[in-house]
């Protein structure tokens, strides 16, 4: 298959000369079972070049399970990826099996890898090195026929230098580097994918199509797209929803993208008229793709869970006191260390409306009793394993410490 094939098969757009590299690596490592290593912004694609890979591989009929490893909190991950057995925690009422064993001879892609706990870093080397793993709870040795395909926006080798991950299972897993570029780096390709979505979600909302002026094509050019694709493709979809007059100019289309040198030099000014163009309608619509999106990603959860054979759910139903005072401590310790910030639903001014910031926050959210353990240790390293003074810069009692350390398998 050229190129080309690959862009229509995968809905690829542009044509710039780092995405055609970017897709020819791809197309040369995916009949090979070696580990892939994706790199690139947030929204650049990384995911999407997952599912290349696994499609044009011979496991293309085999499970394509993704995992973002930066989502699932530290101590459900190793049931999570390995299953585990009955009784095996608090929680465990049945034995589940594990992505390793539903993807046995399929792909998974570990999103966010890097933040990956050491502990999960051994189980995953193992598995890479052998094919072989444990249940959590089981001695009994397991084999599995997995492809691994790893993605991250931080450098790992920069994790690997402060001792946050395994040198061995980053040499492991970047067997083969594939670095996807930023829109930044790919400015040709931001007017293609434009027309592309704005087209795409004229059609599915039945609206006429939108025409930019070519002050508009600069300005969205120029634009520096820290969301990468995915903003320019809520982009798309905002002014396809919003925009009255279908051919955009330069001040139209400026409402719809985050004034950056205003946000850079004087984050405290809000534009004065900028506010009152937009009409209760527009606010409204607003409101119904809050709404939207907050189903989407209730309907994920509800899915995940159904998934993990209702896991998850039992794992909160049965701790909810361990719940609840992990949100107490973060409130009554505003000035501790542990402060863990819970984002309250903030009303964007319109301008600011970017799904992938918001995405982020939840994922932030989510990895709580990871960042937790990360502190804990921290402090308990910091005061050479003085549980006492420990507990004092983490701005909790000796005794939370203490339940904390056995909570989360600390010791
Ligand atoms: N080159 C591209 N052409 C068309 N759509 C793309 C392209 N790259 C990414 N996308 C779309 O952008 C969104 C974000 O891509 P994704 O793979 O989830 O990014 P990442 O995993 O890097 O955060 C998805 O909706 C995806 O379909
Ligand atoms: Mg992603």
């Amino acid at each position: 298959m050229d190129i080309q094939d690959i862009k229509n098969r995968f809905g690829i757009i542009g044509n710039s000369p780092l995405l055609n590299r970017a897709i020819d690596i791809a197309r040369q490592v995916a009949p090979t079972d070696m580990s892939v290593l994706i790199t690139g912004e947030s929204g650049s694609g990384k995911e999407v070049f997952s599912q290349i890979i696994h499609h044009m591989s011979a496991r293309k009929h085999g499970s394509f399970i993704a995992v973002n490893c930066g989502a699932i909190p530290e101590g459900t991950i190793d049931s999570e990826l390995f299953g585990h057995e009955k009784g095996s925690f608090t929680g465990a009422h049945e034995a589940r099996k594990g992505y390793f064993e539903v993807a046995n001879g399929g792909t998974i892609f570990l999103d966010e890898v890097a933040e990956l706990p050491l502990g999960t870093q051994a189980r995953l080397l193992r598995v890479l090195e052998s094919g072989e793993y444990l249940r959590v709870g089981s001695s009994k040795v397991q084999k599995t026929d997995v492809r691994i395909i790893a993605a991250t926006n931080v450098d790992v080798y920069d994790r690997v230098k402060s001792g946050k991950f395994r040198e061995d299972l980053y040499y492991r897993l970047n067997t083969v580097p594939l670095r996807i570029p930023s829109l930044n780096e790919r400015k040709e390709d931001i007017y293609l994918l434009f027309r592309k979505f704005s087209a795409d979600f004229s059609d599915k909302y039945r609206s006429p199509g939108i025409q930019l002026e070519p002050e508009a094509i600069q300005i969205l050019t120029n634009y520096s797209w820290p969301g990468n694709v995915r903003q320019l493709k809520n982009i798309a979809e905002q002014i396809c929803v919003l925009e009255k007059d279908r051919n955009v100019n330069g001040t139209e289309i400026l409402k719809y993208i985050p004034n950056e040198s205003a946000a850079n030099n004087l984050p405290m000014t809000v534009s004065g008229n900028s506010k009152e163009d937009f009409s209760e309608r527009d606010i409204l619509y607003k409101v119904l793709f809050d709404m939207k999106k907050d189903m989407m990603e209730l309907k994920k959860l509800v899915a995940e869970i159904m998934q993990s054979g209702g896991n998850t759910a039992h794992i909160i139903a049965d701790n909810p006191q361990y719940i609840n005072q992990l949100y107490q401590e973060v409130d009554l310790n505003p000035q501790s260390e542990s402060t863990f910030t819970i984002k309250q639903p903030v009303i964007h001014h319109p301008n600011d409306f970017n799904y992938a910031n918001d995405i982020e926050e939840v994922e932030e959210s989510l990895s709580l009793v990871e960042k937790e353990s990360d502190l804990i240790r921290k402090a308990l390293k910091k005061h050479k394993g003085k549980r006492k003074f420990a507990a004092q810069e983490l701005g909790i009692s000796e005794r939370t410490l203490y339940r904390k350390i056995k909570e989360l398998n600390l010791s």
